[in-house]
C-alpha cells in the first residue's frame, strides 16, 4: 500500500486522574482517539493499514479499536518517549511507501490537513514533512527550525530550548510524514542525550537531513489541530471549542438555539432547518433529525432517526426510529429498536421497547409496551402493559389496527388482539381476542350489604 499510519496512544495520562488510559478521555461524549480515527478515515485510510502504539490500559483501548475494525496494535510496555513509541510499530513500516505518524490525544486533526499535508510532502520530494501550527503561546511544544531556504532544519523540545528558541512561535503538532525506508533508517539512531532522557521521534529530523534527505514543515491553517488534553480542565477547555463549533455550524445551518445551556450535540449529528433545541438536550451518535421539530427541554436522543415536525420533550430515546408528527412526552423512555409511525402520539411515562406502532396510533399514559406490533390508530388507555416476559423467554403482543385497549389492560404475551376489537378496562388478556368483539377478563362484582367494619370506622357526628 502507499500509506499507512501509526496511532501514538500510550500516553497514560497521569494528570487526567482517570482509570481510562488518556485516549480514551472523551470530548463531546467521544474518544479522543476516536475524532483521530474519523479524521484519518474521511482522509480515505481503513482499518488495515491503521496500526497503533499502546500502553497502559491496553485492553481498554483494543476493546474500543476492535469496534471500529482495528486490530493492529503494537504494545509498548515502557514510556520511552514518542520515538521508542514509533520502534514498535516498526512493522508497519514495511507495509508503506509513506507514513503519517500522529497522536491520539489530539482529537481536532483534521482530514483536511492530512491530505494537503500529503500533497505537500510528495510533491517536495521530501522524507518527513512536519504538520507545523502557529500558536499565540509557545510553552510546552517543540519548536520548528527553518532553514534560511526554509525547509526545516530541525525541531528543539521545550526542554532543551535556548532563550532564542523559545520566542519561535511555529511550533510542531505532533504529526508527521515520513518516508517509511527513511525512518526506517533513522531509528536505529535515535538517541536519549536530551533534557528527557527519551527516544525523541523529532530527532528523526536531523538524522535524515545528515543522510542528504529532504525535510519539510507544512503550516496548518487552522491551530486548533495541536490542541491536546493532559489534564481534565484541558479536557473541559476541548469540549468548550469542540461544542461551540458544533453549535455553531447548526446555527449556520438554520436550526434555532434560544439559549444553548447544557446543550452537547455529537459532531455527527445532522438537524434540518427551523429545528429547535431547547436546553438540556444531548444529541448522541448518528442521529439525523428532520426539519420544523422541537427537541427538548431535558431529553437525550441517540443514534436515533426522526423525521419532520417532530416534538420530543423530556424524551430519552436510543436507535429508534421516530416518523414526521410524531409527539412524545414529557417523560418518555424510547428504548432500542422502536419504530414509531406518523402521527404517533406518546404521552407522560409510557416506555417503548422493540416495538412498532403503527400511524396514528395513542400512548398517552403510564404505559409498558414491549416487543409488540401494534397497527394504526390504536387507543390506549392509561396504565396499561404488554407483559413480554416469563422470567425466561421474550414474547411478541399483536394488535390489530383501531383496536381500543381499556385502561390498564395486562396483554400477557404471546398474545394477538383483532383490528377494530376492545378490551375492557381492567382485564388480564391471556388469549387471542377476535376482530370487532369486546373482551372483558376480570370477576364479576360481588357486594355485601352493611360492611360491618366500615361502619365502625366512620365517626359519628
Ligand atoms: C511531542 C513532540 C513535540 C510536539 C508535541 C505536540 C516529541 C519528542 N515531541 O511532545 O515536539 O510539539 O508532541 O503535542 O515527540 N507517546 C507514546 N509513548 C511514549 C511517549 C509518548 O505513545 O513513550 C504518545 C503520547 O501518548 C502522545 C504522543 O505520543 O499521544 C505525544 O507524546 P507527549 O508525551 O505528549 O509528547 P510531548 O512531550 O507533548
Ligand atoms: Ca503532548
Amino acid at each position: 500500500m502507499k500509506t499507512g499510519v501509526i496511532v501514538l496512544a500510550a500516553g497514560d495520562g497521569k494528570r487526567m486522574k482517570s482509570a481510562r488510559p488518556k485516549v480514551m478521555c472523551e470530548v463531546l461524549e467521544q474518544p479522543m482517539i476516536g475524532w483521530v480515527l474519523d479524521s484519518l478515515f474521511e482522509a480515505g485510510f481503513t482499518a488495515e493499514n491503521t496500526g497503533v502504539v499502546v500502553g497502559n490500559g491496553a485492553e481498554i483501548v483494543e476493546k474500543y479499536l476492535n469496534s471500529r475494525e482495528i486490530t493492529k496494535t503494537f504494545m509498548q510496555t515502557e514510556r520511552k518517549g514518542t520515538g521508542h513509541a514509533v520502534m514498535q510499530a516498526a512493522d508497519m513500516l514495511d507495509l508503506c511507501e509513506n507514513v503519517l505518524i500522529l497522536c491520539g490525544d489530539a482529537p481536532f486533526m483534521d482530514a483536511e490537513t492530512i491530505k494537503k499535508s500529503l500533497d505537500a510532502h510528495t510533491e517536495s520530494g521530501s522524507l518527513v514533512t512536519v504538520v507545523t501550527a502557529e500558536v499565540e503561546n509557545p510553552t510546552g511544544y517543540g519548536r520548528i527550525i527553518r532553514d534560511k531556504d526554509g525547509s526545516l532544519l530541525k525541531i528543539t523540545e521545550q526542554k532543551d530550548c535556548n532563550d532564542a528558541e523559545k520566542l519561535i512561535r511555529e511550533i510542531n503538532s505532533g504529526v508527521y510524514w515520513f518516508n517509511s525506508g527513511a525512518l526506517k533508517n533513522a531509528l536505529p539512531k535515535l538517541q536519549t542525550a536530551n533534557a528527557a532522557g527519551e527516544y525523541y521521534l523529532t530527532d528523526a529530523v536531523g538524522i535524515i537531513r545528515e543522510a542528504g534527505g529532504k525535510a519539510s514543515a507544512f503550516c496548518a491553517e487552522n491551530s486548533d489541530i495541536v490542541l491536546g488534553a493532559n489534564s481534565r480542565r484541558d479536557l473541559l477547555n476541548l469540549n468548550t471549542i469542540a461544542r461551540n463549533r458544533v453549535i455553531g455550524k447548526h446555527l449556520d445551518n438554520g436550526v434555532e438555539f434560544v439559549a444553548t445551556d447544557g446543550i452537547i450535540i455529537g459532531k455527527d449529528v445532522e438537524i434540518g432547518q427551523d429545528t429547535k433545541i431547547l436546553p438540556n438536550t444531548i444529541l448522541r451518535g448518528k442521529t439525523v433529525i428532520g426539519e420544523g421539530c422541537v427537541v427538548g427541554p431535558n431529553s437525550v436522543i441517540e443514534n436515533c432517526k426522526v423525521g419532520n415536525n417532530v416534538v420530543l420533550n423530556n424524551v430519552q430515546a436510543y436507535r429508534s426510529r421516530i416518523s414526521d408528527n410524531v409527539s412524545a412526552g414529557p417523560f418518555v423512555h424510547l428504548r432500542p429498536d422502536t419504530i414509531l409511525h406518523d402521527g404517533v402520539k406518546i404521552g407522560d411515562f409510557v416506555e417503548v421497547k422493540n416495538s412498532e406502532i403503527g400511524i396514528k396510533t395513542s400512548i398517552s399514559h403510564l404505559t409498558y409496551i414491549g416487543d409488540s406490533d401494534v397497527g394504526k390508530d390504536v387507543n390506549f388507555g392509561c396504565g396499561c402493559v404488554t407483559a413480554n416476559y416469563d422470567g425466561v423467554n421474550k414474547f411478541r403482543t399483536v394488535i390489530g389496527d383501531h383496536a381500543f385497549i381499556g385502561c390498564n389492560t395486562n396483554l400477557i404475551a404471546p398474545v394477538e388482539i383483532g383490528e377494530n376489537a376492545t378490551t375492557a378496562a381492567g382485564s388480564t388478556i391471556t388469549r387471542e381476542v377476535p376482530a370487532n368483539s369486546l373482551v372483558i377478563e376480570r370477576g364479576q362484582a360481588k357486594i355485601i350489604e352493611n360492611w360491618e367494619h366500615n361502619s365502625k370506622r366512620i365517626r359519628k357526628a
